[in-house]
């Protein structure tokens, strides 16, 4: 028996598909990267025209080794996301649901990235735990007390973590996405003393806010100016890793305190953002030194991907199965 999942919520085309054992038979994904790396972020309507161009070759692979007939449902992304890239997922789902008699279901995307946790750890993941998704469009704190359960906490209250390292690397004329780039810059500076950019903690809420120390960048970057044409390597160097290590901080300063104060020694984090590794061993680090276990995502799950998408999709299966038996 398998799941067919269907992501297409953003830049990433993806279809996957798993079987009753959280096994992942196929996960294509067509990267829209090069097609929204000139504008330095992605252009909506560009996102939906390639999502149109591209989802039938990549869910003609994807079911290339396994017969749809044996597809028991498709699961695809509903919310949140661009309301046109959105459309072609749902559209594309439930048309072939239409035609091989498949039930279709739209799911919640944020509960996607969960459950690249779940893909990854399957039952050694114990619950409740707390999640931090962090990915270029969000930002949120929760508990998950089920794999279809989870009750938010917070979220940003203006730049996603993903989105303030993009923002971050147009700033300094690097390329898109910012992330990775930002990760090997920061890795390859050498200065012992970094730059103190703002750590906003905001302890008196679940929220979060990273607008600041992306102005602080900016204005940082902008003295510099006033006395030099352009930045040097080694200047663009040590903003990255000041600006990553302000970010890193921010986060686990608030991981921590929720560890303390809901009393729950578990925490999985996922999102884009997650497939950093100086943030994985710095969380590591802490989970270590505090005594909570720490889970991340396997590296391929950390972006947007339909395999995420489809393991939401066997839960829903076996919980309307399990429904109809009593
Ligand atoms: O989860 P994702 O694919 O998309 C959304 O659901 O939004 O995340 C994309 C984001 C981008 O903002 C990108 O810059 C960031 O994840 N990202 C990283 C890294 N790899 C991707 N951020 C920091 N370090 C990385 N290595
Ligand atoms: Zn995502």
């Amino acid at each position: 028996m398998y799941i067919l999942g269907i992501e297409t919520s953003c830049d990433e085309t993806s279809s996957s598909v798993i079987d009753d054992k959280l096994n992942i038979i196929s996960n294509i994904v067509f990267s829209q990267q090069k097609v929204h790396l000139p504008y330095f972020g992605v252009v909506p309507e560009l996102a939906s025209r390639t999502h149109y161009e591209k989802i039938h070759f990549v869910i003609a692979k994807t079911l290339k080794s396994i017969s749809i007939k044996k597809v028991k449902l498709i699961t695809y992304t509903q919310y949140p996301g661009l309301k046109g890239a959105l459309l072609i997922g749902k559209t594309v789902a439930e048309t072939l649901g239409y035609i091989y008699h498949i039930p279709v279901k739209g799911v919640d995307h944020l509960l996607g990235h969960i459950h690249s946790l779940i893909l990854t750890h399957k039952n050694k993941i114990k619950y409740p735990f707390i999640s931090l998704i962090i990915s270029g469009g969000h930002t949120e704190l929760s508990i998950v007390e089920s794999p279809l359960q989870r009750k938010i906490l917070g979220n940003t209250r203006d730049d996603a973590v993903g989105e303030s390292f993009d923002k971050v690397a147009k700033m300094l004329n690097l390329s898109y996405p910012g992330g990775p780039v930002i990760e090997k810059l920061a890795k390859m500076c050498k200065d012992k003393e970094l730059i103190n950019f703002p750590r906003p903690y905001m302890l008196d809420t679940w929220d979060f806010s990273f607008s600041g120390i992306k102005t602080a960048v900016l204005y940082y970057i902008k003295s510099l100016l006033q006395r030099q044409k352009s930045l040097t390597q080694q200047q663009v160097k040590l903003i990255c890793k000041s600006f990553q290590e302000a970010i890193i901080d921010t986060l686990i300063h608030k991981v921590l305190y929720a560890v303390e104060k809901l009393n729950c020694r578990r925490v999985g984090i996922s999102g884009g953002v997650s497939a950093n590794n100086s943030l994985r061993e710095k969380f590591i680090n802490t989970a270590g030194k505090t005594n909570f276990e720490i889970f991340f995502p396997e590296h391929s799950l950390t972006t947007d991907n339909a395999a995420m998408i489809a393991s939401i999709g066997l839960f829903l299966y076996r919980e309307e199965k399990k429904r109809n038996i009593q």
